[in-house]
Parts: structure tokens; C-alpha cells; sequence
């Protein structure tokens, strides 16, 4: 059994993975405002990624004889004016997940859960893959500057993600 407190923070962060499907989307449709079409594309394969982090907590408490509880999905706001600042708030928003996720574990440890902890442990290195993913974008995005043939290169570069491939 997950203990009532182990349990809410699992029902906390299903809740938050979907919010970073959605902050994500929003995102998508800001590069594509922006005539990025490769950009709003890597995010349509990050709101995927995203919805599958949170299906994996959604089977994780059923698995475990735990209640799920659905909560709201807050709105995404941001305003962005370019994708230098749309890649540096998503550097953010992952940064806030890791420590999350890091205090899930602190979470699961107290509660000598070991189970829930091995769970943890997929996303504890699949926060350090994410974070390192999208610092590498922001800092070529970063050396590119505001160069026109450097971001329709890199627009073509995204395009190609596929989703479980970085
Ligand atoms: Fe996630
Ligand atoms: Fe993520």
C-alpha cells in the first residue's frame, strides 16, 4: 500500500506532467506562429513524451491499489518573442520537474517505499536526458544569434525528431 502522503504526491505529479504536456503545446503554437514549423513540431514530440511520463505515474498508483485522483490542468501562460526565449523557459520548466521529481524520491525514501523509489529512478535519469537536451538547443540557439539561415537550419534539424528519439 502507498502511504496517503506518497500517494498524493504521485496524484501531484501525474497533474504536473500533464501540465508540462500542456505548457509544451502552447509552446508548439508559439513556434508556429513564429514560422517555425520544425520547432512547433519537436514540441508536438515533447507534449507525447510528456503525456507518457504521466500515464506511467497513472498505472504506477493503479498498479498499486492506489486511488487516481484528475486534478485541473492550469493554463500556460507565457509570451515569447522569440525561440531563444520559448527553449529558455523550457530549460526552466524541466529544471522545476527535476526538483520534483528529486524531492518524489526524498518522499518515497521516508516513507520506505522501495518500489515507488525504482520508479523514481527512471525519471531521475530521464530529467538529467531532458535538462541536457534542451540546455544543448538553448546554447546552439544562443551561438546562432538571430541569424535567418541558422534557425532554418536548426527548423529543419527539429523537424526530424521522432518521439522515443532524442
Ligand atoms: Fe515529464
Ligand atoms: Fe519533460
Amino acid at each position: 500500500m502507498l502511504t496517503p502522503k506518497m500517494l498524493q504526491a504521485l496524484n501531484d505529479q501525474l497533474q504536473a506532467e500533464y501540465h508540462s504536456s500542456y505548457l509544451y503545446l502552447s509552446m508548439a503554437a508559439r513556434c508556429a506562429d513564429l514560422n517555425l514549423p520544425g520547432f512547433a513540431h519537436w514540441f508536438r514530440v515533447q507534449v507525447q513524451e510528456e503525456n507518457v511520463h504521466a500515464l506511467k505515474f497513472f498505472d504506477y498508483i493503479l498498479l498499486r491499489r492506489g486511488t487516481v485522483e484528475l486534478k485541473g490542468i492550469e493554463k500556460p501562460t507565457g509570451s515569447w518573442p522569440n525561440a531563444l526565449a520559448v527553449f529558455e523557459d523550457a530549460l526552466k520548466h524541466e529544471q522545476y520537474i527535476t526538483r520534483r521529481i528529486h524531492d518524489l524520491v526524498k518522499l518515497a525514501r521516508e516513507a520506505n517505499d522501495p518500489a515507488t523509489e525504482a520508479l523514481l529512478q527512471w525519471f531521475v535519469t530521464e530529467q538529467v536526458e531532458e535538462e541536457a537536451m534542451v540546455d544543448g538547443l538553448v546554447q546552439q540557439l544562443k551561438v546562432m544569434g538571430e541569424s535567418p539561415s541558422g534557425l532554418f537550419i536548426m527548423d529543419r534539424e527539429l523537424a526530424k525528431r521522432q518521439l522515443g528519439a532524442q
